[in-house]
């Protein structure tokens, strides 16, 4: 069924596991994804940009979430990510998401406040979850371009969550969005991390920018005709570390990206007479499937936690 986030991230948080959020765009997307959380019997969280809302609609999205959910027997919680105004985070508690973020990272402390308060008034009035973002993740983002890394100052997170009353906290120790995350040794704060779990107890931490940029598609891209050179994500085994340290939340979108663009590259260039999409949207669908499966077992570690 749609849930909430709430029992995915206590059993997560207990477990010193994390539940993976993948970001979705489009069918083929949805049921890789879904295909792979029900082989290990992993909770689920899908999540909707505002460019995946522009690009696919939210109804087809959410409809095809649906459409999977009659045959699926899996806990799955619809996510806006990354919403950037109290509109559009209105638009999809209005359009049944189980939850939303309000992303105020970019604004001052107390504006960023106020603006998660109002959406978080609004939406736990209809039972859905909040989370918001202190600090800043370098990269880009749709409409947020941030040249440097703000890291999470742990003493302002728990005045910040007091005071937004937001239900789980995406915070900023190192990570970054896109494919290029860093430039020399790979590296978060877990000092940081370690002390924001010590004053808050029980709360659930979110980590964005956590796709790990495997190299085997990154060459696969790069052999078959794609420019996508010196790709480096986030080492798997941080990730898991960062799992048992309170983060309940693990975000990837590029890795998806990568595991499409790759497969798809190759299947084209393999057999230049076919045009049928089905044939290259196929071998797609299943890296992503293959792909997901691997977090969830190594990475996140939520194989049969439902
Ligand atoms: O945080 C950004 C996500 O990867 C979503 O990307 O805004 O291009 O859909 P998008
Ligand atoms: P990646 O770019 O590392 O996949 O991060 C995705 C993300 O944080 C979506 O909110
Ligand atoms: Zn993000």
């Amino acid at each position: 069924p749609l849930t909430g986030p709430r029992e995915m991230f206590q059993k997560a948080y207990k477990g010193g596991y994390a539940v993976g959020a993948f970001n979705v765009n489009n069918m083929e997307i949805i049921q890789g994804i879904i295909a792979a959380a029900e082989e290990e019997r992993a909770p689920l969280i899908l999540q909707v940009s505002a460019g995946a809302r522009k690009y696919a609609s939210q109804v087809y999205l959410m409809k095809l979430v649906e459409a999977a959910l009659v045959d699926a027997d899996l806990p799955i919680c619809v996510h806006l990510d990354h919403g950037a105004d109290f509109d559009i985070c209105k638009a999809c508690i209005d359009g049944g998401f189980t939850s939303v973020m309000i992303d105020g990272s970019h604004l001052p402390f107390d504006e960023n406040i106020a603006l998660t308060k109002r959406v978080v008034d609004y939406a736990h009035d209809k039972g859905v979850w909040v989370e918001a973002e202190l600090g800043r993740l370098a990269g880009i983002e749709e409409h947020v371009v941030s040249e440097e890394n703000v890291y999470t100052d742990p003493d302002q997170a728990m005045e910040f969550v007091e005071r937004s009353g937001c239900d789980s906290l995406a915070i900023a120790i190192g990570t970054s969005h896109g494919a290029y995350k860093f430039k020399g040794e790979p590296r978060l704060d877990f000092e940081r991390l370690e002390k924001i779990t010590k004053m808050m107890p029980d709360y659930p931490l979110v980590l964005h920018g956590s796709s790990s940029v495997p190299q085997e598609f990154v060459e696969m891209a790069n052999q078959f005709g794609g420019q996508i050179p010196g790709a480096k994500g986030v080492p798997e085994d941080l990730l898991r570390k960062a799992a048992t340290y309170g983060v309940c939340k693990i975000n990837i979108d590029t890795d998806i990206r990568l595991a499409m663009t790759a497969v798809i590259r190759k299947t084209l260039m393999e057999n230049p007479s076919e045009f049928d999409p089905r044939k290259y949207l196929g071998p797609a669908r299943t890296a992503v499937k293959n792909m997901v499966q691997h977090k969830i077992k190594n990475v996140l570690g939520c194989s049969n936690a439902i």
